[in-house]
């Protein structure tokens, strides 16, 4: 059980089952997915009483996101297999409630359709763009020259796949490539691929922190690196200039035996907290979840399969749903916590579930 439980259970009704499969499974065992929520389920929350004051608006300044909700939609590829307004939905749902849309490089709306999308519901609505490194830089340049025209905020790299991780349930059901009529829009006419055509993403173990210089020499946007677990990554990230971390294992779909953010979480803060911000997903499916990342360190979480859940239920509003709800959620937390400001949110909150004093 959990907040968007319902929903889930509608998707998967309306959902073929290998779709619903390819966004629902996780890498190998799926051990890591699994931690994902088991790991909040660890931990509790040790509240305060009679605090005499209402729980603070839960909203923070990220860069390229003044004022954002503190959950954001994490990068998911391929929404148009969800629902057939795809990411067009995804984005209209986001705007419309403050949230940050993080744009999967690996959508199925162009990126360009996406924020504008966005900017008619909200003008200041905040969208980031996920990006995969590609070994051939010219591609990468293009890709965030088409994230700029289209008016993204902030790039978000995605450093946790050298390689595709071992997806067992889509090897099985036989999902490798996307079902004729649907493409990866944003690879659309890139060097190297046909023309006109749609070209591959690729991962490569090749890309290091090098490729990651060279990308921040050519754009002026604010960057975060999505998928640091190790508080070394995260102090090289810091030497790098980055602008931003979000700690993550990919919704336990990369590497199978990393462990769970939010179990990860204090000590990437002990190392770098307040440097710069920390963003964790993974898991995430409550506003206690939500105040417990707070908690120990983050300035803010993603949520990924939910939002697809909402999608596949219910389009534009099914999202709207989801966001709606996990928003009330924190609220709700916040106030059963006693929370009345950021001073209230520290690790003292957070104690193992079977706290003996
Ligand atoms: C993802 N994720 C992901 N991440 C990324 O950087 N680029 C991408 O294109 C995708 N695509 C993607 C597809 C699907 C179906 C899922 C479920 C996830 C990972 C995503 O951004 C995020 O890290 C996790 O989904 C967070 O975990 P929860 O909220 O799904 O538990």
């Amino acid at each position: 059980m959990n907040l968007f439980a319902d929903l889930h259970d509608r998707a998967k009704e309306l959902l073929e089952p290998a779709i619903h499969d390819y966004y629902a499974g996780g890498a190998a065992d799926e051990f890591a997915l699994a931690d994902n929520e088991n790991s909040f389920a660890r931990l509790a929350l040790l509240p305060r009483m009679l605090r005499g004051g209402p729980p603070p608006e839960p909203r923070v300044d990220l860069p390229g996101a003044p004022g954002a909700a503190p959950v954001l939609v994490a990068p998911t590829a391929f929404h148009r297999l969800a629902h057939p307004e795809g990411e067009l939905a995804t984005a209209r749902a986001a705007a419309a409630t403050g949230t940050v849309l993080i744009s999967s490089m690996a959508a199925t709306t162009a990126v360009d359709e996406v924020v504008a999308a966005a900017r008619e519901v909200r003008s200041d609505a905040a969208v980031w763009f996920q990006l995969y490194l590609q070994p051939d830089p010219e591609v990468t340049a293009r890709l965030v020259e088409r994230a700029e025209s289209a008016g993204c905020t902030a790039l978000v790299v995605t450093v946790d796949s050298p390689v595709f991780g071992d997806h067992v349930r889509d090897r099985r059901n036989g999902f490798h490539d996307l079902p004729p009529g649907y493409e990866a829009a944003n690879m659309r006419d890139l060097p190297g691929g046909p023309p006109g055509g749609t070209r591959d993403i690729e991962m490569s173990p090749e890309i290091s922190w090098r490729h990651l210089e060279v990308l921040r020499a050519t754009t002026a946007l604010p960057v975060l690196l999505k998928g640091i677990l190790h508080p070394d990554d995260a102090h090289l990230a810091v030497a790098q200039g980055v602008d931003g971390i979000i700690v993550s294992n990919h919704g336990g779909r990369q590497l199978d035996a990393a462990p769970a953010p939010i179990d990860v979480l204090p000590r990437i803060t002990r190392a770098i907290g307040g440097t710069l911000p920390l963003l964790l997903d993974g898991g995430v499916r409550r506003g206690t979840d939500v105040v417990t990342a707070l908690a120990l360190g983050a300035e803010a979480v993603g949520i990924g399969r939910p939002v697809l859940w909402g999608l596949a239920a219910d389009g534009e509003k099914g999202v709207r749903e989801v966001l709606d709800r996990i928003g009330a959620d924190v609220v709700r937390a916040m106030a059963l916590c006693g929370v009345r400001g950021p001073d209230d949110l520290t690790a003292n909150l957070v104690v193992p579930r079977g706290f003996g004093g």
